[in-house]
């Protein structure tokens, strides 16, 4: 059976609890606008990480359901406002929230999406202790999240960036919602704060080469596979690691066409092309795919050391997929 086919099969009952809160109430178009996102995909990395981490901790996933799904419901939530940070008018293969009810509806979804997780939270049949914690979590790593999108965007101000703070940049705006689902999910499967915080540390790892390869994929997959627009990054000026590496590499020429490219705000289609081609000619892009691929065998080595058993090899399974899921 493909990964793929696996994790659609373990996030079956994290589908039915998005289906049943993501209902059309009044105002229907708030309500349209929140379901549009989250119902029309995604792959639910983050929810079946939670799920995992708290069977291969020897707890009982029915548990961590409520949690699992308010992880997607903020992923969504970032989602949605992300597109209208990064301007990209597809998402989950369908047209991006804002582009279909507006602006000012977009906002108030990813509003709504980001309280509607905490609805969730309150309302799972979990430990009070563990509850409170939950939300205290959730809600830091948000604001974390938040100060993570804000470097990402005032980097595409600068020339270049230092590779450490780009991985800061990464840590906070993607891997740290992979460590809450870690985290939670040890704590609902009934791991104390440090062991969970281990596995947190695991997600984090991870993650950061998830962003990694979800760079590099940006420049190299097709929309049709991604589901979103390619070459988004580079459209845009974002200055991921596939740049920073690149513009280490090239010479003066090339470096200077790089910089042009990604600082023109009419850049077209043919522009994108060269500088992918920029990237790949330096050997950037090969590299940036290695050191995704550090990050995997540091997340693995800790979860190693739990009892083989079928939830340590699907989070296994899953942890690679991160890092490697194709074109
Ligand atoms: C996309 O994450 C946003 C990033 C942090 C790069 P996913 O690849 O997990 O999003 P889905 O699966 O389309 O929801
Ligand atoms: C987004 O990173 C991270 C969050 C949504 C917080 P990206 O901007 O790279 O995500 P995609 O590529 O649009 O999914
Ligand atoms: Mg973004
Ligand atoms: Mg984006
Ligand atoms: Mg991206």
């Amino acid at each position: 059976m493909s990964i793929k086919i696996k994790l659609a099969e373990k996030a079956k009952d994290v589908e039915k609890a998005l289906n049943d809160y993501l209902v059309i109430r009044e105002p229907k178009k708030l309500y349209e606008a929140m379901a549009h996102i989250p119902l029309a995909g995604g792959k639910r990395l983050r929810p079946v990480m939670a799920q995992l981490t708290c069977e291969m901790v020897g707890g009982e996933s029915k548990k961590a359901i409520p949690f699992a799904a308010s992880l997607e419901v903020i992923h969504n939530f970032t989602l949605v406002h992300d597109d209208v940070m990064d301007d990209d008018d597809l998402r989950h293969g369908v047209a991006a929230c804002h582009t279909v009810f507006g602006l000012p509806t977009a906002i108030l979804a990813g509003d709504s999406l980001f309280a509607y997780a905490f609805e969730m939270i309150a309302e799972s049949n979990v430990d009070d202790k563990i509850k409170s914690e939950l939300v205290r979590h959730t809600a830091y790593t948000v604001r974390r999240i938040a100060e993570g999108q804000q470097m990402d965007i005032n980097f595409e101000e600068e020339e270049t960036v230092d590779p450490e703070l780009y991985l800061e940049m990464i840590r906070l705006k993607t891997s740290i919602l992979f460590g809450s689902a870690a985290y939670g999910g040890a704590l609902i499967g009934g791991k104390g704060i440090e062991e969970a915080n281990e596995l947190r540390q695991m997600a984090i790892w991870v993650g950061l080469g998830f962003q990694i390869w979800d760079d590099y994929l940006d420049a190299t997959a097709t929309a049709e596979v991604l589901g979103k627009p390619s070459g988004s990054d580079i459209r845009q000026g974002k200055r991921t690691l596939l740049v920073i590496e690149a513009l280490d590499r090239t010479n003066n020429k090339e470096r200077k066409e790089l910089i042009n490219i990604l600082d023109d705000t009419n850049n077209t289609d043919n522009d994108v092309k060269r500088a992918v081609e920029i990237m790949s000619n330096c050997g950037a892009l090969e590299n940036c795919r290695e050191q995704a691929l550090e990050y995997l065998n540091g997340a693995k080595k800790t979860i190693e050391k739990y009892p083989e058993n079928g939830a340590r090899e699907l989070l296994e399974e899953l942890l690679e997929y991160m890092v490697t899921r194709g074109h």
